[in-house]
């Protein structure tokens, strides 16, 4: 299955030949989440209505299930626990703290992804020889968690660590094929745990209900060792265009700012929703176009189109501008009522879940979007 390149080397067809995910047991409805938000943004007036009344703060307006529903498609998320979240004088996650000889929380999550990913594969952990934990956010800056994530399962090689926004999961599938592709590396574990709900800003009525915590992971590896159905990877496109519209000021320069460790609104996930809906969809559109349009395809050979999970009706409107008419149920799959948004993993998660009844032959397209703004569309085709 391998075919020389223009310089004589050895090139290998890449595929994934596994997936899986893990997502938290645990649920938030968008009821009960309106529920405790509303206590908040009264208990919050409360304690601030003298400077409220002087206009020197902005009073909390209550939330909306209705609302949710409407501007997003999302019901329900999943989260990794709901302790303290839903606390109104508090509002976010508490997490127990580990030492640093326990796997750190996304180690967790993402060898819980992995075991399902190999197993659908038919591939040993120690058969990995490359691991890429790539999210929106790391747990820490080093040691990376990827190389925890390796030693954890007994992989070789190397690994490191990506961050790419919503897009990190198919930006790492373009970097791990090409290097299967030209023979650098065998077989290679992406894995994306995200922890959504420990970036999100639980206070604010604007996003709060945007995301849910989920980890998926893919196995990569040359298409003559696939064991099982698989899908070829074709060719992989991803593009960035620097935006402040989906933003976290959370650095490692924290500290040593003027207002230290102050609990700022910016060090949380803030963006600019409605400019963010409008200058994504005809980006993301665009791309998916010019990706089919160099590999000599029209949008009418796709029979499917993994869309990242954002907001249904986004994800409509860009299935509509891909082919030229409404997309068929089933066509752009939609996981956000029960999901909501959960970054990288959402894309991958969407693949996982409704790749059923495909034929060989059949070819389909993994798109993710998001923070940089960055956008990454993967080809493939059923073998
Ligand atoms: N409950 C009730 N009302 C709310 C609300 C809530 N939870 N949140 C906002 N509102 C209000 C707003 O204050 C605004 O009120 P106004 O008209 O009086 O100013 C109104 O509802 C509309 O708000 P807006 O933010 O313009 O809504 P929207 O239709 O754009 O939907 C998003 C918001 C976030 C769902 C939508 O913009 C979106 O999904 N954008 C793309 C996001 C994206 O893809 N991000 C990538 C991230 S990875």
């Amino acid at each position: 299955m391998w075919k020389q390149s223009s310089k004589g080397r050895a090139m290998y067809q890449p595929a994934i030949t596994g997936t899986g995910v893990f997502v938290p047991p645990e649920v938030i409805t968008n009821e009960e989440l309106v529920e405790s938000y509303n206590w908040h943004a009264d208990w919050f007036n409360a304690e601030h209505a003298a400077e409220i009344a002087a206009g020197k703060v902005e009073a909390k307006e209550h939330s909306s299930a209705e609302f949710i529903f409407k501007a997003s498609g999302i019901m329900q998320r999943h989260v990794l626990t709901r302790d303290g979240l839903m606390d109104p004088e508090r509002m976010y996650p508490r997490f127990r703290q580990r030492s640093d000889d326990e796997p750190c929380l996304m180690a967790e999550m993402a060898l819980k992804a992995a075991a399902e990913a190999l197993a659908k594969a038919g591939v040993a952990a120690t058969e990995i020889d490359l691991v890429i934990c790539a999210a929106s956010n790391m747990e820490r800056a080093y040691p990376a968690v990827s190389i925890e994530i390796q030693k954890l399962l007994g992989a070789k090689g190397f690994a490191f660590d990506m961050m790419v926004g919503c897009s990190s999961a198919t930006v790492a599938v373009q970097a791990a094929s090409d290097m299967i592709r030209n023979g650098s590396v065998r077989k290679a574990l992406i894995v994306s745990p995200e922890i959504t709900t420990g970036h999100i800003e639980w206070r604010d009525r604007d996003c709060h209900f945007i995301f849910g915590d989920a980890c998926t992971a893919v196995v990569l590896e040359r298409a003559e060792a696939a064991q099982g159905p698989h899908f070829l990877i074709r060719s992989c496109r991803c593009a960035t265009e620097f935006s402040n519209n989906i933003r976290n000021n959370n650095g490692f320069l924290r500290r040593n700012r003027p207002d230290g460790m102050a609990d700022r609104r910016d060090m949380q996930f803030v963006q600019e929703g409605r400019r963010v809906f409008k200058e994504v969809v005809p980006l993301v559109s665009a791309h998916i176009l010019g990706h089919l349009h160099d590999e000599g395809l029209e949008a009418a050979a796709l029979s499917r189109l993994w869309l990242h999970q954002a907001n249904k009706a986004m994800n409509d409107m860009i299935g509509r501008r891909v082919l030229g008419r409404d997309p068929r149920p089933g066509e752009t799959p939609n996981l956000l009522q029960e999901y909501a948004n959960t970054s990288s993993a959402g894309a991958i998660l969407a693949f996982d879940m409704s790749s059923d009844g495909m034929e060989p032959g059949d070819l389909g397209l993994i798109c993710s979007y998001g923070a940089g703004y960055s956008v990454g569309s993967v080809l493939l085709e059923r073998a």
